[in-house]
């Protein structure tokens, strides 16, 4: 009973899988390489053997006592850790494998560094861990603490496939928002043209572009993001399937520049100050485009109530959806709007 086999590097992932599937796979042990072949942990050699051989994997028994694994961190024990430290609410979010704690203030700084410190020992993919005590200026860029480990702010990212490049020093990322990178896509149609007028590093570009046949142009105001966008066309260059133009423009610059080119669909997600801004999204518009405005409203509010009057007959609300809290009394609303005519 127990043990390992020893299976090709070349069909380890299909083994493991395998092995997981019928129950043998022992996920209190780490499999680990050893000469040109894996060593997989399981419940039952025999049996694994057996399930293996049927699939035409060669395996071998093997006799290594293989490490440990350490018990993932749950929610309970880091909650757990966090009030010990005298930290009552707190969040994190991770982005690629960079941690960042929201804090409330800078007296924070010392418990989040020592929670940085624990969490470092059990979550295996963070190398770097920050403060964020706020998010500032119009490129919602957030002041940052470094915490714990290495003093790195750019990573990569992979949502739904799609890599981002990101540094969250210097350009605006959540990845709150990768869901509905997807969902915005996933509306889009070959042969549309689209216009992100507020693309941050590029989120809804690069899923658009990796779907679909499109052109999208893709803007935003600060050019750390714009660089940050064009890294990640490199990434992604082998499943692209439209093209991306990028721009490094004030949004209220883009009728100039966009004078022989009117969208299909106009992204403008600056919740913010996208108001401000719509109706430089309806100059730029074809007829009969969308418009997918995001805007944060208190709870309670009705979002649409807050458009002006003068635009009002521009356009018909389509749809009204919530994507996020953005604090517990504010929400973050997405109103997908048909622009009149033709
Ligand atoms: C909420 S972030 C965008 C997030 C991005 N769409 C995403 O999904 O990750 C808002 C962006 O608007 C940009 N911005 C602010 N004012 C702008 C302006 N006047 N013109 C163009 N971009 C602007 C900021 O630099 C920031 O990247």
């Amino acid at each position: 009973m127990g043990g390992c086999v020893e299976v090709p590097r070349q069909r380890a992932s299909e083994a493991i899988r395998l092995l997981s599937s019928q129950g043998l796979l022992d996920r209190s042990r780490k499999p680990a390489e050893r000469r040109g072949g894996v060593l997989i942990p399981v419940s039952d050699h025999q049996s694994a053997l057996r399930a293996l051989g049927e699939k035409g994997i060669d395996a071998e028994e093997c006799m290594e006592e293989l490490p440990p694994r350490r018990p993932r961190l749950e929610l309970e024990e880091m909650k757990k850790l966090a009030q010990d430290l005298g930290l009552w609410r707190h969040s994190y979010h991770q982005v690629g494998d960079i941690v960042v704690f929201n804090a409330r203030n800078e007296d924070e700084i010392p418990q989040l560094r020592e929670l940085a410190r624990l969490y470092s020992e059990r979550l295996p993919r963070a190398r770097s861990f920050y403060a964020k005590l706020e998010t500032v200026g119009e490129t919602r860029t957030p002041r940052l603490v470094h915490l714990w480990g290495e003093r790195r702010t750019r990573t990569v990212v992979k949502e739904h496939g799609v890599e981002l490049a990101v540094d969250i020093a210097r350009a605006y990322y959540n990845p709150r928002l990768a869901e509905e990178h997807h969902r915005v896509a996933s509306m889009v149609v070959d042969g549309e043209v689209v216009v992100d007028m507020f693309a941050g590093v590029g989120g809804f570009c690069m899923h658009i572009a990796v779907l679909r046949r499109a052109l999208v142009v893709c803007n935003d105001i600060n050019p750390n993001a714009v660089e940050l966008m064009l890294e990640s066309i490199l990434l992604n260059e082998g499943r692209m399937r439209g093209w991306i133009h990028a721009l490094n423009l004030d949004a209220s610059d883009l009728p100039q520049v966009l004078r022989r080119v009117k969208a299909d669909r106009v992204i403008m997600n600056h919740p913010t100050g996208s108001l401000r801004f719509l109706g430089t999204a309806l100059e730029i518009s074809k007829p009969g485009a969308t418009i997918h405005l995001y805007l944060l409203a208190p709870r309670g509010v009705v979002p649409e109530e807050m458009l002006g009057q003068e635009e009002r007959g521009r356009f018909e609300v389509k749809r009204v959806r919530e994507v996020l809290e953005y604090s517990p009394s504010k929400l973050i609303y997405r109103l997908d709007l048909r622009v009149a005519g033709p």
